[in-house]
């Protein structure tokens, strides 16, 4: 139960003391973490993430990151079509659910700061000091040309995110009205009542990919999500990013806590995890979806050679949306989960095929495996 004071430390450590924290990443989102036609994909409707939130509060998980996404990507399922917008949905969970973190997603060009900073507190009273803040810069443009929305460079969008969170932040602490001027944002007599529960405020996470993003993160945020390159492919290279980032904070004088995602597929034997991943992930691909996704990316068989595109699609489908893939028995999986918590992560937000088949063998069997290796309480 969180503290009837939460402080930063608190919230941070999300109210327990376990030193690998672990999170659903994707439920609000159709598909989740996994462009698959199986029939037993993810649905998000609101029914099956609440059942979720609860289980995974009961069984102690420590968090749960939605995706920010207001378009899908089409193809036969239209992967992420159905979303529900992550602060209302956050609000639901927290009323519902007593230990867990919930974090909303938001585009800070799409979201007044004003606005944001309320919904944000409301938020975080439903909770009591549980919600977490994941702040997006943009990239996607199909998306900002749906909101009619001019998408600013790459540089200027995230000096408009520092100069929105700087709002936000003085929205939550200041007690006296107060007048902003910045390059993009100009607020006068600004009054903001209540404050975030406890007396803190929110934990803020990013997960910006470019150096630009990275140091936005290292100056403004509590976590950093990194899930680039040799993140995604193997668990040396994670550590190895793990400590770059760390150093890299520590030159901004700041210490933040590093986290990673991943896809988890768990069976009694490694065949039938092998098996099934093989199955949901490239026997049922959903290569339509990937393709927008890597025409977004500006990535098509018209301007790559069919060996590249090929290669491009099967990486999309095997580790580049659901981040690295744990695939095995609870032995390999909770064994390759603790070998990224001794290079340093603080933890993991991870996805299923579909969370309610498959976190309760996940909390049966890799959790206490977990716990006996000292990486998180019983
Ligand atoms: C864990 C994680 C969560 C993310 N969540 C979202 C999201 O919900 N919506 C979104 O549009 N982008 C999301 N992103 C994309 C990043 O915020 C970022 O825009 C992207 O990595 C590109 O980096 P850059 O902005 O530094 O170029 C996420 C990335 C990661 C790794």
């Amino acid at each position: 139960m969180p503290a009837p004071t939460a402080s930063l430390r608190d919230r941070v450590a999300m109210y327990n003391g376990n030193a690998l924290k672990i999170g659903m990443f994707g439920a609000n989102c159709s598909g989740s973490r996994t462009p698959t036609k199986v029939p037993e994909r993810w649905s998000a409707s609101w029914p099956d993430c609440l059942r979720l939130a609860r289980m995974a509060d009961d069984a102690g998980i420590d968090f749960m990151l939605p995706i920010g996404r207001w378009k899908g990507y089409g193809g036969a399922t239209d992967f992420h079509g159905t979303t529900l917008e992550t602060v209302t949905w956050a609000c639901g969970l927290l009323a519902a659910t007593r230990r867990i973190t919930v974090f909303g997603t938001v585009h800070a060009p799409l979201f007044h700061p004003l606005i944001a900073a309320k919904e944000f507190v409301t938020a975080d009273h439903i909770g009591e000091g549980r919600f977490g803040l994941n702040i997006v810069a943009g990239w996607n443009e199909g998306e900002f040309e749906m909101f009619g929305v001019h998408q600013r460079d790459h540089e200027a969008r995230y000096a408009y995110a520092q100069e929105w969170i700087d709002v936000v932040r003085r929205a939550w602490s200041e007690e006296d009205a107060f007048s902003f001027t910045g390059e993009f944002l100009t607020l006068s007599g600004v009054r903001a009542k209540p404050k975030p529960f406890g007396g803190s405020r929110p934990i803020i996470m990013n997960a910006g990919s470019s150096g630009t993003g990275q140091s936005f993160a290292l100056r403004n945020c509590d976590a950093f999500f990194t899930a680039t390159g040799a993140t995604r492919t193997s668990l040396e290279g994670a550590a190895q990013r793990v400590q770059e980032i760390k150093d890299e904070a520590r030159g901004f004088g700041r210490a933040i806590e590093v986290f990673t995602i991943g896809q988890v597929i768990c069976r009694p034997s490694q065949k039938e995890a092998e098996d099934y991943y093989r199955h949901a992930n490239i026997e049922n691909a959903d290569w339509e979806a990937i393709d927008g996704m890597l025409a977004q990316r500006g990535i098509t068989s018209h301007n790559t050679s069919a060996e590249e595109f090929a290669q491009r699609r099967r990486y999309f489908a095997t580790h580049a949306v659901g981040g690295y893939p744990f695939v095995g028995t609870p032995d390999k999986v909770a064994e390759e989960l603790a070998l990224l918590a001794r290079g340093g992560l603080r933890g993991i937000a991870i996805s299923f095929v579909n969370f309610l088949d498959d976190l309760p063998y996940f909390r049966d069997e890799v959790l206490p495996r977990l716990a006996r290796m000292g990486l998180r309480e019983t």
